[in-house]
């Protein structure tokens, strides 16, 4: 029986019709209502995954079925110079960074790509994008100037290449290119129609697409030089008010402009989470950008705009591991709030993408609409819109309160002219709410003359079809169908009344739970009709199979479906054990490679049982083991700084130039060392350093602490503050002896670097590192140590210049030399390490944080590191106590180092493992302990 189901599910996913046709190119055009793929009209409906924010290419294949699933068909992809080059002319692409097997990925998924490769893409990471060694290149960032030229033209070398191959032009995923990033201030045309050349003359044919920022009046690139294709543009109605999110609309109506008449509307970026700027901690920001948000902005948004391209931002935030965040406004954790959580988790965000995604995808005539007179509702409490597709007639009705703030709750009626008749319409709009309706719409073999529910989705399954219609709970509602003659009415579950007046039936519930109705003859084929609520609709699965697509319903996520003879192949996932309903051509199910015993229903489906994960127990961290890091310890790996010039617009405040950029140390802690001959009467050693929000900076002197203060932000383009970063150390009586050699020692904090919005150098190339040191008049001569750069695998983000990430106590297989912990650390820098086993079961994905106690008053941050990989930066007091490690970094043994940098004596936190969650996923999808 086993070699049986291997088989069937081979024949089954050679069956999936998600892969690309390679051998294959395909036309890619568009007019003003949208993009069209060999003629056939495309809905866009993708959103933004960022795979530098997830170490483990297996997982990317996680989160992408996880998007399909959703009912995406396409994703949005920046793609980071940064993180590819460490330096000039260095260019890596393997490992975490092979993007070719990423889009690959996306061509087996059949899911198209927007392709962002910037050049500068902001996305809340170190530079936005920009390698650290830009601010070393004379010509200002973001312009036409000819050394930026230079450089930004290494990168497109290499990445646009590679996205011509895969173009859908050529049987790839690339439905289009998005070339820079909200440029809009500081603009430089020549720049655009530059980048644009670039593009095409790499071979890139596909649309050319740009991100207008913010709906205003800003540079959007519609029209004169370096006008692009299709302008879209990015909306963030919600901002980014986490800590109240209870707010409606801060930031406008979130209605995408139409920019060019001879394009479709583009929603670039549409918020779907949100940036913690204000430290509330991300179920607030999903708070923030709930279902009931989603609701009324993006369904405004679709009969609003008739946008038929939407990118949203983000669907997966995922984690800014190592030294990739901007400074600014983001922590390690770049969760976002989304509809899946930085652990992969599904969340209610997600049921409403699902509702609204497969509604987008299944019912064609949205692809062309015109807006179009709305039917008037009988109280002017409720607001209506309207689009009609001008070739079959279908009607798109948008409903929501007039006020979209109110929580009120309002019945009225719609006197509604539909393509069928003229109707009088009930409808109920309880709180923050909205609803799309659908009128004179052929559903399949079925004529839907109205509905006050909204459409899920529908199928045809052997000549039946079957849709799922859903409202919310308790409300009441209303389908009318047209009919030749009397169609037989049966209603296998629920309470439905059904009426025939000679050519319409009209049935009428209230949403609760699961109504099922079969309809048949009245001269239509036959028809199941499922009533559902917000909740019941959110657990059906539309899948594509090489007979058509089918539904599932029951799983907690359904990846995959084929058909092969008689058997449904399905990929599943199950939070806990429930039921499996199929509503497929076939009469045997497998899943996850397990045969099945499923039974026939009225409803022509076939229903089983799937088990749930049986729990787990994570190990405890103990014996930590330590290791302390004295003050510019070692004498190898030091760089003499003698520069007296910098390409940065910011000049420092003493020479020589002590900024680590000027010397190749792009990203984590630095050390520095400065020798003098003493005078005997210095009382202070002051110091300016520039760190990035939340940095800092400690001082010794002749190897005796003298402190820490924090570093300078410079985090805009205001004036330059020239005393950034300042602290003042007072020389201990009798540390300084006359005529004799002292050693400064210097640790300075490199919390990434600026982003560049404004297009404005003396924002991004403000510098990191010392920015002026005077110690009485002591002339210092000057040595500086950071990252070795040596990890390829790992990449120049993961480590910084702590001399114990040079020596690579970091790395799992360092064991040698170590203590056990004290019970507290001196001020300093101290390591501490331990072990862990993790034996989870293979065919359930666990997704695993390590946490972090919760004492915010502690002075000191720890870097983590599991098995190397640098997960990120914890800092007593931050929103952020949970570290998720994904799997692929974590393996079945495990090492955690912690780098911790203290500015007092103190102890550790406790730190402990945690599970995020427990799915069975039958075969090992993910291959946790890889
Ligand atoms: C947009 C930008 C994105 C990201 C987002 C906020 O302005 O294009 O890259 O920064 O804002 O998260």
């Amino acid at each position: 029986m086993r070699i049986l189901v291997a088989v069937l599910m081979l024949l089954g996913l050679i069956a999936a019709p998600a892969a690309a046709d390679q051998a294959r190119g395909h036309t890619v055009a568009y007019d003003k209502y949208s993009l069209t793929v060999d003629g056939r009209r495309v809905v866009l409906w993708s959103g933004e995954f960022h795979y530098f924010r997830l170490p483990s290419p297996e997982l990317w294949r996680d989160v992408l079925e996880k998007i399909r699933a959703a009912g995406f068909n396409g994703v949005s992809l920046y793609f980071h110079w940064g993180y590819h080059s460490p330096a000039p002319g260095v260019y890596d692409f393997s490992g975490i960074r092979d993007v070719e097997r990423l889009l690959r990925m996306t061509e087996e998924l059949g899911l198209y790509v927007v392709a962002r490769p910037g050049p500068y893409i902001n996305a809340e990471t170190t530079g936005g994008g920009l390698p650290a060694w830009l601010k070393t290149v004379e010509g200002r960032a973001r312009s036409s100037d000819a050394g930026y030229t230079a450089a930004y033209r290494e990168w497109l070398s290499r990445i646009n290449p590679i996205l011509a191959r895969h173009q859908v032009t050529r049987g790839g995923s690339v439905i289009a290119y998005n070339v820079e990033n909200e440029y809009a201030v500081n603009v430089d045309p020549l720049y655009m129609e530059q980048l644009q050349q670039k593009a095409r003359a790499d071979g890139i044919d596909v649309p050319i697409v740009h991100n207008n920022c913010c709906n205003g009046d800003l540079a959007n690139w519609s029209s004169g030089q370096g006008a692009v294709q299709i302008p879209g543009v990015d909306d963030y109605p919600q901002a980014f008010n986490c800590q109240d999110p209870g707010t409606w609309g801060t930031w406008g109506e979130g209605v995408t402009r139409r920019l060019r008449d001879d394009a479709p509307v583009y929603a670039a970026e549409y918020q779907a989470g949100a940036i913690d700027l204000n430290n509330a901690g991300y179920e607030k920001c999903r708070e923030l950008t709930g279902p009931d948000y989603m609701k009324v902005y993006y369904k405004s948004n679709i009969i609003g705009s008739g946008a038929t391209m939407y990118g949203y931002y983000m669907l997966h935030g995922g984690t800014s591991w190592g030294w990739l965040p901007q400074p600014n406004d983001v922590y390690t954790s770049y969760d976002y709030g989304a509809a899946i959580t930085e652990s992969r988790g599904l969340t209610t965000k997600y049921d409403e993408f699902k509702r609204q995604g497969y509604f987008l995808t299944t019912v064609k005539p949205l692809a062309k609409t015109d807006s179009s007179p709305a039917p008037g509702p009988a109280d002017p409490a409720v607001f209506t819109q309207a689009r009609t597709n001008p070739d079959t007639g279908t009607q798109f009705v948008l409903v929501r309160h007039a006020d979209r703030r109110t929580s009120a709750d309002v019945s009225t009626v719609l006197d509604w002219s539909t393509p069928d008749g003229s109707y009088s319409v009930p409808v109920r709009v309880n709180g923050r709410d909205a609803k799309i309706l659908v009128a004179g719409y052929d559903l399949g073999g079925q004529r839907l003359v109205w509905s006050n529910s909204e459409i899920l989705t529908h199928v045809t399954v052997q000549g039946r079809d079957v849709a799922v219609l859903y409202g919310r709970e308790g409300e009441q509602g209303s389908t009318v169908l047209r009919y030749n003659s009397a169609p037989q009415v049966r209603v296998l579950e629920g309470a439905v009344r059904s009426s025939f007046d000679g050519k319409d039936l009209r049935l009428d519930y209230t949403h609760s739970g699961l109504a099922r109705v079969l309809v048949e003859g009245g001269g239509r084929p036959p028809m199941l009709l499922m009533l559902g609520t917000d909740q019941t609709a959110a657990q059906f699965w539309r899948l594509d199979t090489a007979a058509g697509p089918v539904l599932v319903r029951g799983p907690s996520l359904t990846r995959s479906a084929a058909v092969a003879g008689d058997w449904l192949v399905l990929k599943a996932d199950m939070d806990q054990a429930g039921e499996v309903e199929t509503f497929a051509p076939t009469r045997r199910l497998v899943v996850d490679g397990k045969l099945v015993p499923a039974r026939r229903t009225p409803s022509g489906s076939l229903v089983g049982r799937l088990p749930g994960p049986r729990p787990v127990s994570l190990s405890a961290l103990s014996s930590w083991q330590y290791r302390a890091e004295p003050p510019a310890f070692g004498d190898s790996g030091w760089t003499v700084a003698d520069k007296t010039t910098t390409a940065s617009p910011i000049k420092p405040k003493t020479l020589p130039v002590l900024y680590a950029d000027e010397y190749g140390y792009h990203y984590g802690n630095v050390w520095y060392r400065g020798a003098f001959t003493a005078g005997g009467d210095e009382k202070t050693v002051s110091v300016n350093a520039i760190t990035g929000k939340r940095g800092n900076y400690l001082v010794w002197l002749n190897g005796h602490y003298l402190g820490s203060a924090l570093g300078g932000t410079q985090a805009d383009s205001e004036p330059v503050n020239p005393d950034p970063g300042r602290g003042d150390f007072t020389i201990p009586e009798g540390l300084l002896v006359k005529g004799s050699a002292a050693t400064l020692s210097v640790l300075v904090t490199n919390m990434g670097h600026n982003d560049n919005w404004t297009a404005d150098d003396t924002r991004f190339k403000q510098p990191r590192g010392l920015f002026g040191v005077t110690v009485g008049d002591a002339k210092i001569s000057w040595q500086i140590r950071g990252a070795s750069n040596s990890d390829v695998e790992r990449g120049p983000m993961n480590t910084g210049g702590l001399y114990g990430e040079r020596a690579g106590w970091h790395l799992p297989d360092r064991h040698s030399r170590w203590s056990p912990a004290p019970a507290t650390m001196p001020a300093g820098v101290s390591w501490y390490r331990s072990t862990f086993r993790l034996d989870l079961p293979a065919d359930q994905d666990v997704p695993v944080a390590l946490r972090f106690g919760d004492q915010p008053d502690r002075k000191y941050r720890a870097f983590v590191f599991v098995n190397g990989w640098n997960m990120g930066q914890y800092m007593p007091g931050a929103p952020q106590r949970d570290f998720v490690v994904p799997a692929g970094v974590l393996g079945r043994s495990n090492t955690v180092t912690l780098a911790v940098i203290a500015t007092e004596p103190g102890a550790l936190a406790p730190v402990s493992l945690v599970a995020l969650g427990n799915h069975w996923t039958g075969t090992a999808a993910v291959d946790q302990l890889g």
